[in-house]
């Protein structure tokens, strides 16, 4: 009789919420190849314990297959992948104690939510009390109590990533591994979604890497980003660094909207000199504005502002007058959207400026504005590296 109880109290003691097992993640020089051509080029990252990594990139630039790696789900042609003290090139990948979250969910249609949630622990042979007290736990976490009898196809899109995401947290994994599985639910849902897998982790501390291609997602759930491009880690930082100091070209322009403007800084079109610096004017029909580009920099330089950095007062030391025509105009509510062109060292180039809604900025009528020269970011047009 005592026995039995005891066993209960053991068998019951399995809580989500108290769960500890994390590992950390390191990918060493990692590389892959389809068909002779190189997907993957050598990329590296370590990620901590507990930590909830963002990886994103546009599509095709590799995210998944490094996902997939990871799983063991594809071998790489060469590199390390270390899960906690372990390489587990070698190791199958149902020994990895990783979970993964597809992007189209994969649950088996003919079961019900239960038989999906309990499949993984079915087939580790996990005793059957276990098995029940595991699955009411993340029932209950995730709202699906209700739901434990109905298939998928009873289900809403929501509801059916709940599964999913229910199916990897019932392994009790050292690491979870989750492949855009917000971008099959509409805009909404998504929102609320990315609250709720922001929570999870805040809780369970499981060691998460999450694909994403969207940019809102990243920065919002993101502890650390990696942003990706053609095989290759372009940047990895927290959040605003990320956004605020960009350091190329390409993570300026796919974290967020950028002004990007090319300037050649050939002696013809600079106006003036200071130390440490040249000038150079933008100009929009008669009214010009002079920016002061630090050296060193020759040649092909971008100049770079977030749309969001208008000041309507000269209220800052630093702040320099501009305007623009405004060509198109965009009235979303909480802002306004002026598209308009800025001629700099004699090329035309599209901007956009984003103002309060109180500000009613004309279709043909100048807007006038202020910049802070802070906020300006120079890039080597060439390298497309950030200037320093
Ligand atoms: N099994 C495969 N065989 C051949 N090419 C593949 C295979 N898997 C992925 N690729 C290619 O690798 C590239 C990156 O794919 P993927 O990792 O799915 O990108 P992402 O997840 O960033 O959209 C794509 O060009 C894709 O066609
Ligand atoms: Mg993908």
């Amino acid at each position: 009789m005592s026995l039995w109880y005891f066993l209960l109290i053991v068998k019951t003691d399995f809580s989500i919420d108290n769960q500890t097992i994390m590992a950390r993640v390191i990918l060493d020089q990692l590389r892959k190849s389809f068909d002779q051509q190189e997907i993957v080029k050598g990329i590296s990252l370590d990620i901590h314990d507990g930590e909830f990594v963002v990886f994103v990139g546009p599509s095709g630039c590799g995210k998944t297959t490094v996902l997939r790696m990871i799983a063991g789900l594809e071998t790489p042609t060469q590199g390390k992948i270390q899960i906690g003290d372990s390489v587990v090139n070698d190791i199958p990948p149902k020994d990895r104690d990783i979970a993964m979250v597809f992007q189209n969910y994969a649950l088996y249609p003919h079961m019900n939510v239960f038989d999906n949630l309990s499949f993984g622990l079915k087939m580790r042979q996990m005793p059957k009390n276990e098995i029940n007290t595991r699955v009411q736990t993340v029932a209950q976490t995730l709202g699906l109590s209700e739901l434990l009898q109905r298939k998928p196809k009873q289900l809403s899109g929501g509801q059916r990533q709940r599964v999913a995401l229910g199916r990897a947290i019932v392994r009790n994994p050292k690491v979870f591994l989750m492949d855009e599985p917000l971008s099959n639910l509409d805009a909404k849902l998504r929102v609320q979604m990315r609250l709720e897998i922001t929570e999870l982790h805040q809780r369970l501390k499981t060691t998460t890497l999450y694909v994403t291609h969207d940019q809102v997602e990243a920065m919002t759930m993101g502890q650390r980003i990696v942003v990706f491009h053609q095989g290759v880690i372009q940047q990895v930082d927290v959040p605003l660094t990320i956004y605020n100091q960009p350091a190329n070209l390409f993570v300026a322009g796919f974290m967020g909207q950028m002004n990007c403007l090319q300037t050649d800084l050939s002696a013809a079109n600079q106006v003036g000199s200071q130390a440490g610096s040249i000038e150079i004017q933008a100009v929009q029909d008669d009214r010009a504005s002079v920016f002061s580009i630090p050296l060193p920099a020759t040649g092909n330089i971008t100049m770079a502002i977030r749309p969001e950095h208008v000041l309507l007062n000269p209220s800052q030391a630093d702040s320099l007058a501009v305007s623009v025509m405004p060509q198109r105009i965009e009235t979303l509510g909480s802002e306004t959207w002026i598209h308009g062109h800025w001629s700099v060292c004699g090329q035309s180039q599209p901007v956009l400026w984003r103002v309060p809604s109180e500000v009613n900025p004309t279709v043909g009528e100048r807007f006038h504005f202020w910049i802070e020269a802070r906020h300006l970011l120079w890039f080597d047009t060439n390298t497309g590296l950030r200037i320093r």
